[in-house]
Formats: C-alpha cells, structure tokens, sequence
C-alpha cells in the first residue's frame, strides 16, 4: 500500500537541493542500450522508481545492469539481448509507457517484440496511435493477440519519410530509436525538439548514428548497420528543478537547485520572472526565490518545446494561487491535466476550469469536450486538507500546496511521487519542510 504524508505548512521553504539526471532522457538512453552491440555507461542516474521499472524490463531481455560501483552510475551490457515472455513484461512494466519505445531495438536485434497494455500518468487517454502508425512505415507488422501486439518484421526495418500529425516526444523518439539502424535514410518532419530527445540524439550519435537536426522540426536520420556503446552524463532534469523553484515561490521561500541549467529551462524562468520570482544562474545551478511583497497573476500557455512545458503547469498553477488577480492557464499538450486541481479548491484556491480555449496557442481540443483552461484567482489561503495523489506532477504539486497552506495536511498516495522525484523526503527536509511519513 502507497504511504502518506502528514505536512504542517505556512513557512517558507529554504535550503539547497540537487537535480541529478533527467527521467524523461534516462529512460529513453536505458532503451538506447539495446541497440548497442557493446557496453554503455549512464551517468547522472537518479534513484527514481522508473529507473528501476526500465532497468527491471532491460534485465527480462538480457541486458546485465551493475548499479553497484559508483552513485547514480549504471553498466548496461546488452550483448546477449533476447526475447521476454509478455506476461513478464506486463507484470513488470506496471503503469510504465517505456515498453513501447522498445520496439524498434527489439526488432532490429531479435525480429519480434511484444506490448503489454500501457500505462502511465493517467493525465488524459495517452493513445499509442502515432506509434504504431510510424513503426508500420518502417515495415513492422503489429499483430493484436489477447495478451497485448506482437510486432514483427518480415522484410526488415528500412528507413522512410514521416510527418507527425502532432510534435510527440515519444513518437519522435521512438522513430529515432528506429531509423538509426533502419536500411537507408528517413526523414521526419514536425518532430519534437525537447532538450531530452537533443539528448537522446546526443547518446545515438555517440553510439555511431548519423542524425541532422534542422531548424524546422526535420530530423534527418541516416541508417547504419552496426552500433557500439556510450558513455554519457544525463541531461539534469528541468522539470523537478521547475517544481523546487515553484515550491519556493509558493512557501514565499528561498531553493537553490543544484544541477539546474538556464537553457532548457528558459520559458519557465521568464513565467518566473514574469510573476514576480526572483533567480539566480551560476555555474552549478540555480537559486530560486520570493522577491517579498505580491506577486504578480498571469496567463500562460503549455506547449511543446521551445514552449512552456506542460509538466510545470502543475506546480506553477500552485505558486499561481499566490498571486494577486487573475491568472489564465490554457494546456494544449494533454486534454485532461488540470484534474488535479479540484483538491485545491478544497483547499481554499479559487480555481474554475473551462471547456474553451483560454489562450490563442493551436490547441487540438479546441472543439472537444475537454476541461483544458483554467483561471486563478488569487491571492488564496490555502488551508490543510486530507488529498490524494492523482498523477506524478500533480503529486508533487499537492505537496507544494500542503507546504504553503496553514495548518495540517494528509497527502495520500505519494508512492507515485518516487517515480520522478528523486529522495524528495531528504529534499524536503533540507529546506525545512515539516512533515511525517506514515
Ligand atoms: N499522443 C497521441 N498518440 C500517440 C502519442 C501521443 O495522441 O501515439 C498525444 C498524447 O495523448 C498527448 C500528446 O500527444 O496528448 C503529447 O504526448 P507525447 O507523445 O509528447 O508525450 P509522451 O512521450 O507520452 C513525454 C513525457 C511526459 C511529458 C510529455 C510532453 C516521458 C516518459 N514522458 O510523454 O512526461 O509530459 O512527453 O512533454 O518522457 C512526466 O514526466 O510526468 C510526464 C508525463
């Protein structure tokens, strides 16, 4: 059973923390390794249970891992990479979206690759269309059986041209993760250009891929028939370093994020600065803080990168119940994440959502029946309540709320907090948050 937390809020968070390697690459560069035909080394690794989800699903294929010589250091050899039996991957990947992303390396190293039901964040439907649709263009057949696809190419994996009907990271990186050992070129337009997947890139080159990236969402990718191993330090993780920095805007506090870097981050620090949060940049990270006296309510919008990212929607939307005035949030990257948001009226924010667009951004639900928009209106006293974890960032983001809120709080469900949120407990004491674990 998932544990919970009992906070006592209403003072300002203050101290230093650390963001080590970024989950959404981490992953991603776990799945890397088994296209290698040699022994890859990861730096950076946070202890995060994801890790452990694609570490335990890397391992049912053959990949041995030692985790055991240096922190946050992982050896993967995936020399002898080989076939898992589907109930095992399904047992193992839980609620983890990574099984998908490693079909196109299992086909190219076995010819056949199985997907469970997939999971993740339940912050919307998260189909798996744009994947399968690619893989197809590849050559793969995907065959639908009881206990999930099975997926298999009987004339290889050759290299295509594809235009994404939307800038998915996973479908980006799933074509990436194919093409680079597909026969001939391929080329994929409206791609997603996040700092992760530059990383990914980064890690594939590395490995011996040849990948151009054009300055209008075109990614170039030339097949090749071999790949050797890596050795890579993992991008630090923008969207943890994002939500300390909200935690401290919310309590009126002060965060140095150690590890945090200016420019993956830099839509989040002009919202920062917009609403009135003070920073700090030097060479090893960021300082974070409340500048004193109000702070300012503002629209904002998610949107793919180089756009403010949808994962500090949910922490900013709680640093927002502390400004003065109205704030607009419109979310155009997935239709149902501001869910969360009903506990934070129980809470005291004053927060409506609305089926309409709030905001000028292209949004694919601007027709649907999706509460994607939001208004704020602050500034609130946030009072303690008894909530419940519904999702990784709205987790986190519950927390943030319980620290700025008066009184005491029961968070429920933080178990799914681990999954992106590295030793938060030790974190959270650092910067003087009062709170028991039960
Ligand atoms: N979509 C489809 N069909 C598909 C794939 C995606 O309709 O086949 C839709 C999704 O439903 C969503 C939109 O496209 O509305 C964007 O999804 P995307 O593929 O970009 O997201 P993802 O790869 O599933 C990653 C991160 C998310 C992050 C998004 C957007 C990982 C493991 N997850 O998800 O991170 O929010 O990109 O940046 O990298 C998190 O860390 O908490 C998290 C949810």
């Amino acid at each position: 059973m998932s544990r919970s937390l009992v906070l006592n809020g209403g003072r300002p968070l203050i101290g230093d923390i650390e963001v080590r390697g970024a989950k959404n690459l981490v992953s991603k560069a776990m799945v890397a390794v088994v296209l290698a035909e040699e022994p890859c080394r990861l730096r950076g690794v946070p202890e995060i249970s994801d890790v452990q989800i694609v570490a335990g699903l890397l391992e049912l294929h053959g990949v041995k891992i030692d985790s055991s010589d240096r922190d946050g250091e992982l050896l993967l050899d995936p020399t002898n990479v080989e076939q898992a039996h589907v109930a095992d991957i399904d047992a193992h990947a839980g609620s983890s979206r990574v099984p998908v992303l490693l079909c196109g390396p299992l086909l190219h190293r076995l010819g056949e690759a199985f997907i469970p039901d997939l999971g993740g964040c339940r912050i919307g439907e998260r189909p798996i269309n744009f994947h399968l649709d690619v893989l197809r263009t590849f050559g793969a057949v995907v065959d639908k059986r009881p206990e999930g696809l099975r997926l298999t190419a009987p004339h290889g994996l050759k290299g295509a041209d594809i235009q994404l009907p939307y800038p998915s990271v996973g479908t980006t990186e799933q074509v990436l993760l194919t093409a680079v050992r597909a026969e001939g070129t391929t080329v994929l337009r409206n791609a997603a250009i996040e700092p992760e997947i530059m990383d990914l890139v980064a890690i594939l080159q590395k490995m011996g891929a040849i990948i151009s990236v054009q300055t209008d969402r075109r990614i170039e990718i030339e097949g090749v028939p071999r790949l050797g191993g890596f050795d890579h330090l993992a991008i630090p993780d923008r969207i943890e370093a994002g939500s300390w920095a909200c935690a401290a805007l919310a309590t009126a506090g002060d965060i140095y994020v150690r590890g945090a870097q200016q420019q993956p981050m830099m839509a989040f620090l002009n919202v920062f600065r917009r609403v009135g949060g003070s920073f700090d940049i030097d060479d090893e990270g960021i300082r974070f803080w409340h500048s004193g006296g109000d702070i300012n309510s503002l629209a904002i919008e998610t949107d793919v990168h180089p756009g403010l990212m949808t994962d500090w929607q949910q922490p900013l939307v709680v640093a927002l119940t502390q400004t003065r005035g109205l704030s607009i949030i419109h979310e155009t990257v997935y239709e149902n994440r501001l869910g969360f948001t009903s506990a934070l009226g129980e809470m005291g924010a004053q927060i409506q959502t609305y089926r309409n667009c709030l905001g000028s951004s292209p949004c694919r639900f601007s027709r649907a029946n999706f509460q994607h928009s939001a208004v704020v209106s602050g500034p609130a006293r946030l009072r303690g309540a008894e909530i419940t974890v519904p999702d990784l960032r709205g987790g986190f983001s519950y927390l943030i709320a319980a620290l700025a809120a008066e009184g005491t709080s029961k968070v429920h469900g933080i178990d799914l907090i681990y999954r992106g949120y590295e030793n938060f407990s030790t974190k959270l004491d650092a910067v003087g948050a009062d709170y028991d674990l039960i």
